[in-house]
């Protein structure tokens, strides 16, 4: 069986159900790092004012993270810290983070879900908002960890000057961060 007799899910079989998850599983698992790449490669060009565009910015919160000689997953989420921002400009942070959470540890996604509220500390200020407004987490446990994050792996990254690794160079570690978890069905098992 190649595909379904039914039109609406409610008449969908078991063998229906196998062939459905077997081919959406084998799709997803081959193609989400391309997508993922495909995405961040689409924030090449328009600057928005920086003096570089999102993609540079991506790679060179990356590779100061690679450098600094932090663990795989966290420079691959911070290849894709801001992934989302071409799809969910208001809560790129969250989308971002939700997009890597099956294949990081939960500091790490917490990192990612938050850094945009701790960014916030660097601007939030000349907008007529409150560079504080992340002290609401000053007491949990991976706040240091966020503040870290922007400082060193965030906020400093819209330099021309700086010499990023290209994004070949990061590909093999997106590869072993997603390959650790096989997607296993379709949508999410209750
Ligand atoms: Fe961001
Ligand atoms: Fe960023």
């Amino acid at each position: 069986m190649d595909t379904v007799d039914f039109t609406k899910m409610e008449d969908m079989t078991f063998d229906e159900t196998q062939m459905l998850n077997e081919k959406y599983v084998d799709h997803a698992q081959s193609n989400l790092q391309t997508q993922l790449l495909n995405l961040l490669v689409s924030m090449k060009g328009p600057t928005l004012g920086y003096q570089i565009d999102r993609y540079r910015h991506s790679l060179q919160s990356a590779t100061r993270v690679l450098r600094n000689g932090e663990e795989t997953e966290m420079v691959v989420a911070a290849l894709f810290h801001d992934v989302a921002d071409p799809i969910a400009p208001e809560n790129h942070s969250a989308a971002a983070a939700e997009i890597i959470k099956p294949y990081v540890s939960e500091r790490i996604f917490w990192v990612i879900r938050h850094h945009g509220l701790f960014q916030g500390y660097y601007y939030f200020h000349h907008l007529g908002g409150d560079r504080n407004a992340r002290e609401k987490f000053r007491e949990h446990k991976w706040f240091d960890d966020c503040e870290y994050f922007c400082h060193e792996y965030d906020q400093n990254c819209f330099d021309p000057k700086y010499n990023e690794l290209a994004l070949e160079e990061f590909e093999p570690l997106v590869k072993e961060v997603f390959a650790e978890k096989r997607i296993v069905s379709i949508g999410e098992l209750a």
